[in-house]
């Protein structure tokens, strides 16, 4: 600090010869000046919108989110993050030269931000589908200090309020400052599903850590937080009308999401434009249910042989032509529904993984045989999602359901792919007709390179499993990550049907002490993908050379808002642009 001190009185050079300002996701299209605004001790925003009294109350909650409540709170959080998570950008500017601005002379103060919606948001502003919601947005500073954003509904606004946030920086002399006026930015999505798969079955995360990373994904403007809430190995998910689900399926008595939890998290979201998707995955990795309901399962713990019934212990999975099962569900779903409903278009059923061996042992089956067990998944399958329309959910399954056990699917259902069945499995899913997600664990596998988390038993087998990988190493970089085309492979005139992607967080050696270090900033990478496209105006790839400077900077800003994010490069790389280019071959 002192030391930057010093340099004050050497002469201000404006910002290195920048692109753009170091935004992150980088925004469609951006014109930047040299020109320094302050900001005042307190900044005013104006709200015109547009029929800003329609009330919209979700359907029970007792908080109502409103056009207004909306922006309000949005609003808060920005004049919060303004203020408070501006910091020193020394690490993006050579070495013992002076980057700030000049503290004498005459400070031009920002005057104000105005909000401009342009059009009524709906009424389902906060839980649209795909493409339902306009999130483009206009951002202008002008250089007498006045900020405008517009756009065409309060999410836009909020996607506006995240950029605007990431254009300010401290001084070491105190104040808070940007140096990019006049601003003029013009952006939009290019995906309209950006999502994070967040596992919190294998390993139990409280809600502060879930709302953590909704304020996360919110910064990087995902608008999808997938919970996958129940697993093989823990139910934590309470459901009052089946008290032993939670009451004996999660790890401990405390280790549960309780209805408020549940409705905490997903209003949480809602207003920060991440809509949170539950999914209860079935008929597959289902085995918690056991504790509570052994009756409803078949196969369960089958040790030692377990890789025969299961991709991981413990096996177990729901059977099937069984009318037990049907009670059960249709239980789950009165209770379920209608409290994830009021805040979430999707529910996710899952899918994946169905192991045709557990049917052998099940009474009402007896079969592993796929032309047995097509005809029950597909019933099984068909009483779920009938269930989720009258309820007023879209369904969403894994890629297995329509490409391995050959399903009949709704057209309302959304297939999320993840290159179970192969590399194309995505190409697959849209030449059947049906909307996809992209996420290939190629790629967005986050969790992939820590290594195999089953111990080897002691002897010969354990030598040929050294060093003990695991199925997806190596682990995915931010460049493997930010490589990855949603779109690549897929025939140009059904783009349309892949509604965007997401990014995978399985939690088998995660946990709250180093999930944000996992997730973050890789999936920044995804989330720009998602936003911005992977491809950049010219057409090209984006340039890896280009995003790591801007990368680091935005991963400093989340580590000023307490995302322990990991490392993108070390300094001596971002003080000049970027001095860490390989020899490319
Ligand atoms: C305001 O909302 C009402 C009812 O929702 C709608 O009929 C009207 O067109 C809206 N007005 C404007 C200016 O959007
Ligand atoms: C809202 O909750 C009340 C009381 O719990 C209940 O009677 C009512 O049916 C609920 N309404 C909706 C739309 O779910
Ligand atoms: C920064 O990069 C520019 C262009 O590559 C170069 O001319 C300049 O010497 C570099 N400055 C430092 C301090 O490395
Ligand atoms: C700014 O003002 C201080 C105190 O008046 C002075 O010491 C310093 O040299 C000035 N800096 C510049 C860049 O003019
Ligand atoms: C909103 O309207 C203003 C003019 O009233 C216009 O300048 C601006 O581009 C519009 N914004 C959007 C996103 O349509
Ligand atoms: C389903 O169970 C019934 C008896 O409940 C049995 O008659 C029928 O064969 C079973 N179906 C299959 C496909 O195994
Ligand atoms: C089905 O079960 C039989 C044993 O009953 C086994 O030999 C066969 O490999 C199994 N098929 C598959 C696809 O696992
Ligand atoms: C589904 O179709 C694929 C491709 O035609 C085939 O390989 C697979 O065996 C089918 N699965 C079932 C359960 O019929
Ligand atoms: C662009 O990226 C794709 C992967 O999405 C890769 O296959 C292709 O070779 C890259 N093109 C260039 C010119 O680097
Ligand atoms: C997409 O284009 C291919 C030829 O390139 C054509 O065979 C196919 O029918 C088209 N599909 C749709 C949905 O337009």
């Amino acid at each position: 600090m002192l030391a930057v001190q010093l340099l004050l009185t050497l002469i201000y050079i404006p910002p290195l010869s920048v692109s753009g300002a170091p935004l992150w996701p980088v925004p469609t299209t951006q014109s930047l000046g040299t020109g320094v605004l302050w900001l005042p001790d307190k900044l005013p925003f104006t709200v015109a919108v547009r029929n800003a009294t329609q009330i919209y109350s979700t359907q029970n909650g007792t908080g109502a989110i409103t056009t207004t409540s909306f922006l309000d709170d949005a609003i808060q959080r920005t004049s919060y993050y303004l203020y408070n998570d501006a910091f020193i950008p020394w690490k993006f500017h050579p070495r013992n030269q002076v980057f700030e601005p000049d503290l004498n002379g005459s400070k031009t103060t920002i005057t104000g931000v105005t909000l401009r919606v342009n059009a009524s948001d709906t009424s389902t502003f906060y839980k649209s589908k795909a493409g339902e919601v306009d999130e483009s947005y206009t951002l202008t500073i002008q250089q007498n200090g006045q900020i405008t954003i517009t756009g065409l509904s309060s999410v836009g606004m909020l996607r506006g309020l995240s950029t605007l946030e990431q254009l300010f920086y401290a001084h070491s002399s105190g104040g808070v400052y940007t140096p990019y006026s006049p601003v003029s930015i013009s952006d939009r999505p290019k995906f309209a599903h950006r999502g994070l798969n967040m596992d919190v079955a294998r390993n139990y995360f409280p809600p502060s850590d879930i709302c953590r990373t909704l304020d996360a994904l919110s910064w990087n403007k995902f608008n999808r937080l997938h919970l996958h809430i129940t697993d093989a190995q823990s139910w934590p998910l309470e459901i009052s009308a089946l008290p032993d689900l939670a009451g004996k399926g999660a790890y401990a008595p405390s280790l549960h999401y309780t209805p408020d939890d549940l409705k905490m998290i997903q209003e949480y979201g809602a207003y920060r434009g991440v809509e949170v998707i539950i999914e209860t995955d079935m008929p597959g990795h289902t085995a918690s249910i056991w504790f509570g309901y052994p009756d409803l399962i078949t196969a369960f713990n089958v040790q030692p042989a377990w890789a025969t019934y299961s991709a991981e212990p413990p096996t177990g999975q729901l059977k099937l032509n069984n009318t037990a099962v049907t009670t059960f569900l249709t239980a789950l779903w009165n209770d379920l529904l209608p409290r994830v409903s009021p805040y979430t278009s999707y529910f996710h059923t899952g899918g994946d993984e169905v192991n045709a061996n557990a049917y052998l042992l099940d009474p009402g089956v007896k079969s592993n045989d796929s032309k047995v067990l097509q005809p029950l998944l597909q019933s099984f399958l068909d009483f779920n999602h009938n269930a989720l329309r009258k309820a007023g959910l879209t369904p969403v399954v894994w890629e297995e359901q329509l490409l391995q056990w050959n399903l009949t699917l709704g057209s309302d259902v959304v297939v999320q792919t993840w290159g179970a069945v192969g590399p194309d499995s995505l190409a697959q899913t849209v030449q059947k007709g049906h909307k996809a997600l992209a996420g290939d664990y190629n790629y967005w596998y986050l969790d992939c390179g820590h290594g195999a988390w089953v111990d080897s038993p002691p002897g010969a087998p354990s030598t040929a499993a050294f060093p003990y990988l695991d199925y997806c190493s190596p682990l995915k970089n931010w460049r493997t990550v930010y490589s990855y085309n949603p779109l690549a492979g897929v025939p140009a005139n059904l783009s349309s049907l892949v509604l965007g992607g997401e990014v995978h967080m399985w939690a088998e050696q995660i946990d709250p002490s180093n999930f944000d270090s996992i997730a973050w900033p890789r999936a920044s990478a995804a989330g720009e993908v998602l936003w911005s496209g992977a491809k950049d105006a010219s057409g090209q790839n984006r340039s890896q050379i280009e995003a790591s400077p801007r990368l680091a900077e935005w991963r400093e800003r989340m580590v000023r808002r307490g995302i322990m994010a990991g490392v993108v490069q070390m300094p001596y790389c971002t003080q000049n642009g970027s001095m860490c280019v390989g020899p490319g071959t």
